[in-house]
Formats: structure tokens, sequence, C-alpha cells
């Protein structure tokens, strides 16, 4: 860890990281995280759905990898001008390595490329490591919806507002450094 992160007690950029779209053949990999991380994983049919849905344009997928290995994805939803994170991973082996930030960062640049002004997201109250990552990028709590997991649990709908604005393309700089800009600042 640099000097710098230690002082801002922030993970550093996470490098070594090649970002691209996801695809089919990414979906084994997926598969084997999503089991892991999540109680009620999608099927690889969801994610094919999604995939070609990203195809036509309303979805945004990518996977992050590193020397070859699939270390996480992100998805969103684009209705409008907000886009809906519908999911991002990690692998628990990679955990806290600045993974999470980078799709993150990667998915909000595509939002302001497609002329999004908002991004919304749920997030299970128990999930605090979920809950900072999207703290740091500027997610508000906007409200609850109960029992949305599993009839049990309940979640927190998080906004961010006004990604369009050159303050939230500094803020994403600041964030990701090493994210792909090309296209997204305005
Ligand atoms: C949420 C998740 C994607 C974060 O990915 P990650 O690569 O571990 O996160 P990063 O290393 O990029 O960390 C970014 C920030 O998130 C927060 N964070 C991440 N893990 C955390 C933890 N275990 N506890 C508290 N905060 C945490 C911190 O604010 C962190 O910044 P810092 O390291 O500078 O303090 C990952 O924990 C995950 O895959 N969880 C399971 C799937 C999931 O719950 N997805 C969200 C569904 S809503």
């Amino acid at each position: 860890m640099s000097v710098l992160s230690r002082i801002l007690n922030r993970t550093p950029p996470a490098r070594g990281l090649v970002v691209e779209p996801m695809r089919r053949r990414d979906l084994t990999a997926i598969q084997v995280i999503e089991r892991q991380v999540y109680p009620q994983p999608w099927s690889v049919n969801v994610f094919t759905n999604e995939i070609e849905m990203a195809r036509q344009g309303q979805r945004y997928y990518i996977c992050a990898h590193r020397a070859g290995e699939l270390v996480g994805y992100a998805g969103m939803m684009i209705v409008a001008d907000e886009g809906h994170i519908t999911n991002i991973a990690a692998d628990p082996k990679r955990q806290r390595e600045g993974v999470g930030r980078r799709l993150l960062a990667e998915l909000a640049w595509e939002g302001r490329r497609r002329r999004c002004v908002g991004l919304t997201l749920e997030v299970r109250i128990s999930n605090v490591a979920a809950q900072g990552l999207y703290h740091q990028f500027g997610f508000e709590p906007a409200g609850i919806r109960q029992r949305y997991y599993e009839n049990v649990e309940d979640a927190i709908v998080m906004w961010c507002h006004n990604i369009d604005t050159a303050e939230y393309a500094a803020r994403l700089m600041q964030l990701s450094p090493e994210s792909t800009t090309r296209g997204g600042r305005r």
C-alpha cells in the first residue's frame, strides 16, 4: 500500500485489471463466484438473457480479469436517463483489492456516456461491504423495500444523483484513475 493510500486509509487502485464486456464464455467462472457470494445466485439463463439485452443496448455488463483470471463482474439496466445497477461482485479470494471500485467506476462512466443523470440500486441492510463501496461513489439511502430478499431481509434503495456533472467526473477520476474515461468526460 502506498503512503498516500495509507494516509487516505483507502485501498490503492487495483493494478493489472482488464475490464471488458461480459461474454457467454465468462459464464462458467461467473457462476463459481455467483454461487459463493449470493444466497440466491442468478442462473446461466439469467446472465445469457442479460448479455442479449446488452447487445440490444438496454443493459451494460462487464467483467474484470487479472492475469487471465476472472476476478469480478458487474452490470446495469439503463432506463431513460437512469442506470439501475443489477449486479456487482468480486471473487471472494480477490475482495478488498479494489475490484468492486473499478467495476462501479466503469458502470458510472458508461452511465455518463449514455446520458444518464443518476444511478440507483438495492442492497441488503446487512451488506455493509457493498454499502461502504456505494457510499464512496456518492450513493445515499432513499428508502426501504421491506422483506425484499427471500421475503425476509429488507433492501435499502440507494440513489446517486448528478452523475452527469463535471464534479462527478472528477470524483470518478479520483476514485478510480485507471478506469475508462473515454467519451465519459463532459
Ligand atoms: C461489494 C463487493 C462487490 C465489493 O468489492 P471489493 O472488490 O471487495 O471492494 P473494493 O476492494 O473495491 O473496496 C471498495 C470499498 O468498498 C468498501 N468495502 C469493501 N469491502 C468491505 C468490507 N468487507 N467491509 C467494509 N467495507 C468494505 C470500502 O469502502 C472499500 O474501500 P476501502 O478499501 O478504500 O476502504 C464485494 O464485497 C462482493 O463481491 N460482495 C458480494 C456480492 C455483493 O454483495 N454485491 C453487492 C450486491 S448489492
